[in-house]
């Protein structure tokens, strides 16, 4: 099994042995992530960063996971800045980037968007989030957060709680949990449930969708809490958005009656989703999991580049 010059674009693109490979490099990369051991495996490589969507964690921790292996980053971090502006199309936009880089990190907001970049991109395309689409490097990293607390994934039962409609971490998520065999929990907003098709695909692999409206139910059995933002900038109207603002919160409250065990996970940003005072308790496990996305980057991008060949020829 190779995973050189591939493209990453959904979950779905890796195996399970692929996945828990990574998993297992990503634990190895932990200390060089922390820059207290040093590797280089990307020296002379150059990873472009495409963003044309906000972001934080993402692109910095890919940014730093680059510099780490001893790479270096071109950047797009503001399409106001580049000639996208102007009115240049995404695809023109990567075939330069494919010139100027050995892979190439886009995030953006119009689903499709990666896969379409891969089909023109002679380098590796790694989807950093299209959209409503998926989102397959945080995938990675809560697997890896989860693993490092339980030592395993399967049979974790993990309650997805959120905007599971417009949230690509879950679309990517609930597939990679499934292929673990987990336990799904899902629990949203009625206007906010999964779309039909990430819905069919669980279905297909033999996932029985089991949703739970209440909180404190949903919470009650779970090993794993999984908190995702409100999408708002998803919603095509505003008055929508507006009757689910706000609509649960996670507090101590909430989690009086959780496991001990219990670990609370988010991709962040947090929107007011997790109250502060959860960050003292032993269940929050969000900041870590924003660490590890170095670590599990560098795991990907290794995989990804280190060594000599080129794309469709691993
Ligand atoms: C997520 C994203 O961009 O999809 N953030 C992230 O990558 N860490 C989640 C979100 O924006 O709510």
């Amino acid at each position: 099994m190779s995973l050189h010059g591939r493209d990453v674009i959904s979950i779905r693109d890796l195996t399970r042995p692929e996945i828990e490979e990574l998993l297992d490099s990503a634990r190895r990369m932990i200390p060089y992530a922390e820059g207290k051991k040093v590797t280089h495996p990307l020296t002379d490589k150059i990873v472009a960063m495409a963003f044309f969507e906000p972001s934080t964690r993402t692109r910095l921790s890919f940014e730093s996971a680059v510099h780490r292996l001893g790479g270096e980053c071109i950047t797009i971090a503001d399409p106001l800045v580049s000639s996208v502006r102007k009115g240049e199309s995404l695809s023109d936009t990567v075939h330069m980037l494919t010139s100027y880089s050995d892979a190439i990190v886009l995030r953006h907001p119009n689903e499709g968007s990666a896969r379409l970049a891969a089909r023109v991109s002679e380098k590796p395309v790694i989807n950093a989030g299209d959209g409503a689409g998926q989102h397959p490097t945080q995938t990675l990293l809560d697997l890896a957060t989860m693993k490092e607390a339980f030592g395993t994934l399967s049979g974790l039962r993990v309650v997805l709680l959120g905007d599971l409609k417009y949230g690509r971490t879950v679309h990517s998520l609930a597939y990679a949990l499934a292929l673990f065999g987990a336990e799904l929990v899902f629990s949203s907003p009625s206007t906010l449930r999964l779309p039909d098709e990430v819905r069919d695909q669980l279905e297909h692999m033999g996932v029985r969708i089991h949703e739970e409206d209440q909180l404190h139910r949903a919470v009650r059995d779970a090993d794993v809490l999984y908190v995702t933002r409100i999408q708002k900038e998803r919603f095509p109207d505003e008055a929508e958005y507006l009757k689910v603002a706000g609509s649960y919160r996670i507090d101590n409250g909430v989690l009086a009656g959780a496991k001990s065990r219990l670990i609370v996970l988010h991709p962040l940003p947090r929107a007011g989703e997790i109250a502060a005072e959860v960050d003292a308790t032993s269940h929050a496990a969000y900041f870590r999991q924003a660490f590890l996305a170095v670590p599990v980057r560098m795991a990907l991008l290794a995989a990804l580049l280190g060594g000599p060949k080129s794309k469709g020829r691993s």
